[in-house]
């Protein structure tokens, strides 16, 4: 197998679904933004971090950030922030029980990024 064979593998036998590991061995929206509206940095109780949407995380974290920013794509921020954990979690196809808080790390950073968005269009 190759690398990227392994790691599917791996993957896979830890109860990942195909669509999270597709979404993290492809980065989906991964990387930095030129001159940002608003971004917003949050470590997650197991430590991990997403911001806008660049990690330092596991595969649950990369998946369930490609997920929500996926799905917010056109969408107003009212529309954004009714997205929930479950709704990103059915994106996947499902996620491992233990892995549930890497969903609520993207949906935090979201909501914590819409807010300071909100902040500096009031002061701005
Ligand atoms: Fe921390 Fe997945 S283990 S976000």
């Amino acid at each position: 197998m190759s690398g990227k064979e392994d790691i599917k593998h791996l993957l896979k036998i830890s109860g990942y679904s195909n669509i999270a590991i597709e979404y993290f061995l492809e980065k989906v929206n991964v990387g930095e933004i030129d001159n940002p509206d608003a971004y917003f940095v949050h470590t997650g109780p197991c430590g991990d971090t997403m911001a806008k949407f660049q990690a330092i995380g596991c595969a649950g974290a990369f998946s369930s950030g490609s997920a929500l920013t996926e799905m917010i794509k056109g969408k107003t921020i009212e529309q954004a922030e009714k997205i929930e954990e479950g709704d990103v979690i059915d994106r996947l196809g499902g996620i491992l029980g233990q892995k549930i808080h890497c969903t609520c790390l993207a949906k935090k950073t979201l909501k914590f990024a819409l807010n300071e968005y909100r902040g500096q269009q009031k002061d701005g």
